[in-house]
């Protein structure tokens, strides 16, 4: 019996806690799209059969709670996991957004036992997610200026997440999961750029040039998502470093540079560099 449901098994953290289940050799149901059992969050008539005979759920949105319309799909979703019988919700958030301090506050008042992860931006996002791109290109167009931001590692918050899912001491807690240093656009693209042996120049840019080069490439309706996370995670109010690993699994954060080392060591920047 799989009653564990990891939602978004597909991506950077549901995979990784659905990894640290089988690992336990614990059954869990991991959904998404392409899954044999499908769980699309823009159609609520695969949500019942993707909950079914589920105690509890790893809750990942996609793209983003700060989204339009995320915190009613949000609401809607809570209600269809009280009624289809779960016990408890692992909600991943990330740090600083109004859309994820609204869903935060629908499942903290679902009546359900709960625990919030709130991740800083994490390292994968240059190894697996949308900055890889840039690291392979040469070039890290972000609205940052010099400002720092915690940098967490993929691992550590599918770890609290895992522990959150199985045991109830982490019930009613918020873990703000970051790294363990705060580190600018410029000082990873240095530390990017040393480790792989590629050229990659941070350019600071503003969130009018960052939007506009978006819209481009992503379209209007990327452009505005990743403004608006931009524009609420980057602008100075994340930068302090969490301390939601220590208080989760007892031990203290990995740092950028076991991130470097790990991939690096899986190949992942092992692409020509791109022509000057
Ligand atoms: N990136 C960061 O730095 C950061 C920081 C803090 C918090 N967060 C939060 O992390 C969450 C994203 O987690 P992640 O980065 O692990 O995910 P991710 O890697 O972006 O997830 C990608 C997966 O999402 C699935 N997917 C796409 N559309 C879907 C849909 N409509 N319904 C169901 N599944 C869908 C896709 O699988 P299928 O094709 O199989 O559906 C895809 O494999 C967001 O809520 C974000 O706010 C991110």
């Amino acid at each position: 019996m799989s009653n564990i449901v990891v939602i978004n098994s597909t991506g950077k953290i549901g995979s990784r806690v659905a990894a640290h289940l089988m690992a336990k050799g614990l059954p869990y149901r991991g959904v998404s799209r392409r899954t044999e059992i499908p769980f699309d969050w823009q159609d609520e008539r695969t949500w019942p059969q993707a909950l079914a005979g589920g105690k509890s759920a790893f809750i990942s949105f996609v793209p983003d709670l700060a989204a339009p319309g995320a915190l009613a799909v949000m609401q809607r979703f809570v209600a269809a996991a009280r009624d289809g019988g779960l016990g408890k919700l692992v909600l991943l958030t990330g740090r600083g957004e109004i859309g994820a301090v609204a869903a935060e506050n629908a499942v903290r008042e679902s009546g359900l036992a709960w625990t919030i992860v709130r991740a800083a931006w994490f390292n994968q996002n240059f190894s697996e997610g949308h900055l890889l791109e840039s690291v392979l290109e040469g070039h890290l167009y972000m609205p940052a200026g010099d400002r720092r931001e915690p940098f967490v590692d993929a691992e550590d918050v599918a770890e609290v997440a895992t522990a959150a899912l199985l045991d109830d001491r982490h019930t009613g807690q918020i873990y703000d999961v970051t790294g363990p240093e705060l580190l600018s656009f410029d000082e990873v693209a240095q530390r990017l750029a040393g480790a792989t042996h590629r050229p990659l120049q941070y350019v600071p840019v503003t969130i009018e040039e960052f939007h506009a080069g978006l819209l481009q490439t992503l379209g209007q309706e990327w452009a505005d998502l990743l403004r608006t996370i931009a524009d609420e995670t980057l602008d100075g109010r994340n930068s302090w470093v969490g301390d939601g690993v220590q208080r989760a699994l007892g031990r203290a954060p990995r740092d950028f540079q076991s991130f470097l080392q790990q991939a690096l060591g899986a190949g992942t920047w092992n692409v020509p560099a791109a022509a000057e």
